[in-house]
């Protein structure tokens, strides 16, 4: 059995590594010919725990890392792990997946093969049926059902955890019709996930299960940003003993509840974006989504209003930025709060400085040297007049007197509640925590 994964970004570079490293034999396929090659050497194009080690060992059992679409003729399962990227006015972008389907489908006409496909990436409710299922035909000449297999398959692994999820997703869920090639799919997943239920289900509710997920996650991070926006009024309030204790209803659950400075990221962001743009067009106005989006946004409003507070006018001021990934233990700076918390500033004239143990590079590439970027964080902090610290890091909860004493002005801004237990000689505001009178 060979199984093809069409685009290798964190999702396909992810299950080609886990799925070759178990002894499957795969082949990754990806358009960008450098990209591949990168791979093709054991590198892996972007920072993800575990994945190098696994993608090492996958090159040498089974796994091979190609841009030639020919090779998924001789698939019997392909993944499809492309991006729906975003357009301008937040409506979903199938450029890329449609082009992916077409080749796949202009070599399907070749294949002898009655290969299953399961689409991963995130699409619409609908596209399924409306787009892909149509182009696939269309540029195989064959027929979904008889000739190949088409299956919904959204994936649900976060960034920095990716190899972990990879390996033990919480749930497996088939969109499709009941045909013998779902029944094929389904004794798949059962090998892979022996534990793991498997939801069967048509394409459209399938599709809509991976938006209601994000959705309801980038709810939960607006329903705690909003109530510790009410801690910080509350003198001796702390959002976090509120999260832990309602948490501990098995009818809420605890993740998910940290506040901070907003969520960012390649996905939550995008995927609001698109399901509140999907609603408008079939009549529903979807408020509370809205409200969502508000919340979100407002975050990082109030932090520029809590520096412009302490620091007055910001122009020529010394801010330093602790934490540029969207979250910790990735370089992914895609939609990251903080990038968007240094654009204003900058638009603000203030001079900035960041520390990020992972993200410096690609942290490059988008400011230049229109930022300054500290190899340190004592570095990062000397002459600063406030330091913001965005994203949750470990070795941001080592942050002592010590390390800020170079500071020109001792403000502190820890959105993520990190140095809340330390006796610290600073101007101290946390996201979340209302200060004692
Ligand atoms: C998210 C979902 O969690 C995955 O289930 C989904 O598969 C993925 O999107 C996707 O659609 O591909 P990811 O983008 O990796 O995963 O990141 P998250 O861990 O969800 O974090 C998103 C943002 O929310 C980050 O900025 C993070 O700092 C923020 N966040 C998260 C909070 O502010 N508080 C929390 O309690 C949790």
């Amino acid at each position: 059995m060979k199984i093809g994964i069409v685009g290798l970004g964190f999702v396909g570079l992810s299950l080609s590594s886990v799925l070759a490293s178990k002894g499957y034999d795969i082949i990754g396929i990806d358009i960008d010919e450098e990209k591949c090659k990168t791979i093709s050497d054991g590198i892996s194009p972007f920072f993800e725990p575990e994945l190098e080690n696994l993608l090492k060992n996958g090159l040498k059992k089974k796994l091979e890392i190609s841009n030639d679409f020919s090779l998924i003729r001789n698939c019997d399962f392909i993944f499809v792990t492309v991006g729906t990227p975003q357009n301008t006015d937040g409506s979903i972008n199938l450029s890329i997946i449609k082009k992916a389907v077409s080749i796949i489908g202009e070599n399907l006409q070749r294949s002898k093969k009655k290969p299953i496909i399961l689409v991963k990436s995130t699409v619409i409710p609908g596209t399924m049926k409306k787009n892909i299922l149509p182009i696939l035909e269309k540029k195989s000449n064959k027929k979904a059902g008889k000739d190949f297999g088409l299956i919904s398959n959204p994936e649900f692994l976060q960034e920095s955890t990716a190899i972990r999820d990879t390996k033990f997703p919480h749930v497996v869920v088939l969109g499709g019709y009941e045909t013998e090639f779902m029944k094929k799919a389904k004794k798949l997943f059962i090998k892979l996930h022996p534990n793991v239920p498997i939801v069967i289900t048509n394409h459209q509710t399938a599709e809509m299960i991976k938006y209601a997920n994000n959705s309801f996650l980038a709810t939960k991070i607006s329903f705690i940003n909003q109530l510790s926006n009410i801690c910080q009024k509350i003198p001796g309030a702390n959002v976090d003993d509120i999260a832990k204790t309602i948490g501990l209803d098995p009818r809420i659950g605890k993740l998910f509840l940290n506040a901070g400075p907003g969520y960012g990221g390649s996905c939550l962001p995008k995927d609001m974006k698109a399901l509140i743009n999907f609603a408008n067009t079939t009549g529903v106005t979807p408020t509370l989504l809205n409200a969502v989006e508000d919340v979100n946004m407002k975050q990082l409003e109030q932090i520029i209003s809590i520096i412009k507070q302490r620091l007055g006018n910001l122009t020529s001021k010394r801010v330093t930025i602790l934490g540029i990934a969207f979250k910790p233990n990735t370089d992914d700076i895609r939609n990251s709060i903080a990038i968007e918390l240094i654009k204003k500033l900058q638009k603000r004239k203030v001079i900035i400085t960041i520390h990020d143990p992972k993200a410096i590079k690609n942290t490059k590439k988008f400011f230049g040297d229109k930022i300054k970027y500290a190899n340190t964080i004592v570095d990062a902090l000397s002459e600063s007049q406030c330091v913001v610290i965005m994203t949750q890091w470990k070795q941001y909860e080592k942050l002592n007197n010590n390390q800020f004493k170079n500071m020109k002005k001792k403000f502190v801004i820890d959105c993520r509640r990190m140095l809340t237990n330390k006796q610290l000689d600073v101007d101290y505001f946390a996201i979340g925590l209302g200060k004692e009178n």
